[in-house]
């Protein structure tokens, strides 16, 4: 049971929560959810999710709605992508049911730690997925865990909805055209970290990324897609190999078309970051980060207000958060509630 939680001052960091769900997969198939407490694994030191990044997660939200109800947002996407993140790391995939499941039970099992409509927090789903077979050589796991945990957060950013600087980061680069920037392998991770890290040093909230082959297109952000608003009124995101797939850009996408704007997945050069008015970055985590700078060697790209986020991302963000709380009709029923 949750204790004197403060609802209203959450951070987005990991909180223990009663339960988690766990399958295995074992002789070919997949075994039930099982409710596990323990928090710590026993895990073989061979595993190949230690010794060869066999890994891959997740990131969704559930949210405590206006009429009392609790829904998850578009978790078959998050389960459709988890698959394909399996499937390119030679990995077995979760099936959709099972996916779909762990989700509701961990949130039917954690239903103290919810938190309540009106407090800005939601619950945090977190699905991994990890080969656990012992090899040495480079080999692919004949056996999988398959666990969900999940917690309640606050927003991403200590700030909300508020303008950050990013920088365009060359010295790093995130994925290779062909390689696994366009799935949630663990590892891309770990591979951003000293790239974030010395961003954060410079002054940077986020960096983004170049694609790698030319350096010349925008990619994504470190942790969210990238798209810009122009002033004729177009919703600009890059269309490439490389990026991961954001429900949350997708999602912001159809209701970009639904307020009349005209929505492009295109190359976006780096110079043209010039024409956009206002800048956001897209991801489960902050819904949208408004960002404020992007600074690319010695020349700085600037998009409205430094202390105040753009119309139109305002209108995209409360639009989107007003489905996901049940304060506006869910009229493409993303929301999958919970009986
Ligand atoms: C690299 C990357 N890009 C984009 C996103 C945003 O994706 P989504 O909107 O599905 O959370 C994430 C977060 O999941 C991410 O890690």
């Amino acid at each position: 049971m949750p204790k004197n939680v403060d609802w209203k001052n959450l951070e987005f960091q990991y909180m223990q929560t009663d339960s988690y769900l766990r399958a295995d997969y074992r002789e070919g198939t997949w075994g039930d959810l099982e409710l596990c407490k323990d928090p710590h694994l026993s895990l073989h030191i061979a595993a190949t999710c230690l010794h060869y990044g066999q890994s891959c997660f997740e990131g969704l939200k559930a949210f405590g709605r206006k009429d009392g109800s609790i829904a998850i947002f578009r978790p078959e996407e998050n389960a459709r992508r988890l698959i394909a993140s399996a499937k390119r790391l030679v990995m077995e995939p979760v099936p959709e049911e099972l996916f779909i499941e762990a989700c509701k039970k961990a949130l039917k099992y954690n239903r103290d730690w919810m938190p309540p409509y009106g407090t800005g927090a939601s619950m945090y789903l977190r699905p991994i997925l990890f080969g656990t077979s012992p090899h040495v050589g480079v080999h692919a796991s004949e056996e999988y865990a398959f666990i969900l945990l999940c917690m309640p957060v606050g927003p991403y950013y200590r700030d909300g909805f508020f303008p950050v600087k990013a920088m365009v980061q060359e010295k790093y680069d995130r994925a290779a055209p062909r390689g696994v920037g366009n799935i949630k392998a663990a590892g891309n991770y770990a591979a951003g970290m000293l790239s974030d890290m010395e961003g954060h040093e410079k002054g940077y909230s986020i960096c983004l990324y170049l694609d790698a082959a030319t350096r010349s297109l925008v990619d994504e952000f470190g942790t969210s897609n990238f798209f810009g608003i122009t002033a004729d009124n177009r919703y600009v995101t890059p269309e490439s190999t490389s990026i991961l797939r954001s429900i949350t850009n997708k999602s912001l996408q159809t209701l970009a078309a639904d307020f009349g704007l005209k929505v492009e997945r295109r190359n976006i050069k780096v110079t043209d970051l010039a024409n956009f008015t206002e800048v956001g970055a897209c991801g489960t985590a902050a819904v949208i980060t408004p960002v404020y700078s992007i600074t690319h060697g010695d020349k700085v790209y600037k998009f409205g207000k430094e202390k105040e986020a753009g119309p139109t991302l305002t209108k995209l963000y409360k639009e989107l958060q007003g489905i996901q709380y049940g304060e506006i009709a869910d009229r493409y029923k993303w929301m999958v509630k919970l009986v």
